[in-house]
């Protein structure tokens, strides 16, 4: 199994530009099942996540061309199964997102389990109750989920919960709908946003797109259309939180600043002030950060939640931060039960941190870190640990980096180009 190696503790200096957001990149892959014709897609993060859902829709029947690195083009003129691999799809939680296209487009799916990273309970109830209410019908069947739909009506729903993907899937889905579908409560990520782009381009019909009133009329027919991806925010919160403690000047280059609001007033908290040039973000890591308390003088906490809050997915790398920022802080995962335990490992390298319970964390900084042997258990906190032994001293492992690998396009290459000493054991 493939490993990283890093010798930590190299001031780091540079510029990297981040790529695709891979959470944009999976729904609007998908979206080319509502039509025969090409659509092309630019700045796609060729990661293991996405070259997984090239592979079940190419086993569906779709013709699957990439141009260059980055470039691809999808045509789903024939569709010869309702059926995916279960084994591709128990790979990656997104396969979820067959649902809508395949209700759309095929009248019926036989959806095997979907998996991904095991961060919390992960319900699915939100799409269920929605697909019911556009009046499909599900049913569990020896690990599928079983739907069926004549087609789909135009309904009002208010959705329990803002969930990402099961917005997703009722945009998928509604938006070839009889009618008008309202969506109260959605979700509204920019990947959210990115996928109301693409239907619209197509030839969708979406009102309220970014907001979390979507007014959906649906049409007849879409056809193709080309479509940028924005950049990962992920990525560029990584960046920053590793910039910020890592002791030279880094800059991020095609931030997409202006979606970065709420996440610029977070990490301010931890004392994280880059500089904004036109969609740059330039971050200077040679000054120590410190904890801005309350204006009572309490310890801040940071939180989680649905967009436009703090996103859950750059919970694990602010806490990375976080033990470098002199002060104390409490960080509260709002949304999974499993984000936190990755902070063991943290503390295994030095941090000065208290696990209250899975939801929350007390965090003192700063404290030196000391390279560890690790084992990433998901994306996100892959890609902590990555920042961690970055910063550390001496020499970290980091194990099972598929893990980081699914979710960050030629991390390890990105990283040595700011300065990080790092290789990769096959
Ligand atoms: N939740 C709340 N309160 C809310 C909304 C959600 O507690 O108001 C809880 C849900 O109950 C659930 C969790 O938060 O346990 C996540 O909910 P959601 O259904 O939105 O998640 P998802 O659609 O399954 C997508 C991303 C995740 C990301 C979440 C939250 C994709 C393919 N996955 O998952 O990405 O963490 O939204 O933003 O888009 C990742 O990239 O590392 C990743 C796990």
């Amino acid at each position: 199994m493939s490993r990283f190696i890093i010798e930590g503790g190299a001031p780091l200096n540079g510029t990297v530009r981040p790529s695709g957001n891979k959470n944009e990149a999976l729904p609007v892959l998908m979206a080319c099942l509502l039509t025969s014709d090409t659509i092309t897609f630019e700045r796609v993060p060729r990661i293991q996540d996405v070259l997984t859902v090239c592979q079940i829709l190419e086993e569906m029947g779709v013709t699957v061309e990439w141009e260059g690195e980055e470039t691809l083009h999808l045509t789903a003129k024939n569709v010869n199964t309702t059926s995916p691999s279960a084994k591709l799809c128990s790979d990656i939680r997104a396969s979820i997102l067959l649902m809508g296209p395949m209700l759309a487009r095929m009248g019926r799916i036989e959806l095997p389990m979907p998996g991904g990273d095991v961060i919390g309970a992960r319900r699915i109830d939100t799409h269920w109750e929605g697909i019911e209410a556009l009046g499909g019908s599900l049913r569990f069947q020896q690990h599928k989920i079983v739907g069926q739909i004549k087609k789909a009506q135009g309904c009002d729903v208010y959705m329990d919960e803002p969930s990402v993907t099961a917005t997703e899937n009722l945009l998928l889905l509604a938006v070839m709908a009889e009618g008008t579908t309202v969506l109260h409560n959605a979700a509204c990520e920019p990947h959210v946003t990115g996928l109301c782009n693409l239907l619209n381009a197509m030839g969708g019909r979406i009102e309220g797109t970014g907001s979390n009133r979507l007014t959906i009329h649906g049409v007849k027919n879409l056809h193709g259309a080309r479509h940028r991806i924005g950049p990962d925010f992920m990525e560029v919160g990584s960046m920053l939180c590793l910039g910020a403690i890592a002791g030279g000047k880094v800059k991020i280059e095609d931030a997409g600043v202006s979606d970065l609001r709420f996440v610029l007033k977070t990490l301010a908290r931890l004392g994280i002030h880059p500089t904004i040039a036109g969609d740059s973000l330039e971050i200077d890591g040679t000054r120590p950060i410190v904890v801005k308390k309350e204006v009572s003088g309490r310890v801040p906490t940071i939180y989680s939640g649905p967009w436009p809050a703090y996103p859950t997915d750059l919970m694990s790398v602010a806490i990375v931060a976080a033990t470098q920022s002199v002060g104390t802080s409490i960080f509260f995962e709002k949304m999974f039960e499993g984000r936190m335990f990755f902070t063991d490992k943290l503390m295994q390298m030095g941090a000065n941190i208290v696990l209250c319970d899975p939801h929350r964390v007390v965090i003192t900084g700063p404290g030196k870190l000391i390279g560890s042997r690790m084992s990433s258990p998901d994306v996100r906190a892959g890609m902590a640990l990555l920042m961690a032994a970055a910063i550390a001293e001496g020499r970290s492992t980091i194990d099972n980096i598929h893990q980081i690998e699914r979710g960050y396009m030629s991390i390890d290459k990105k990283l040595a180009k700011l300065g990080v000493k790092i290789t990769r054991e096959a």
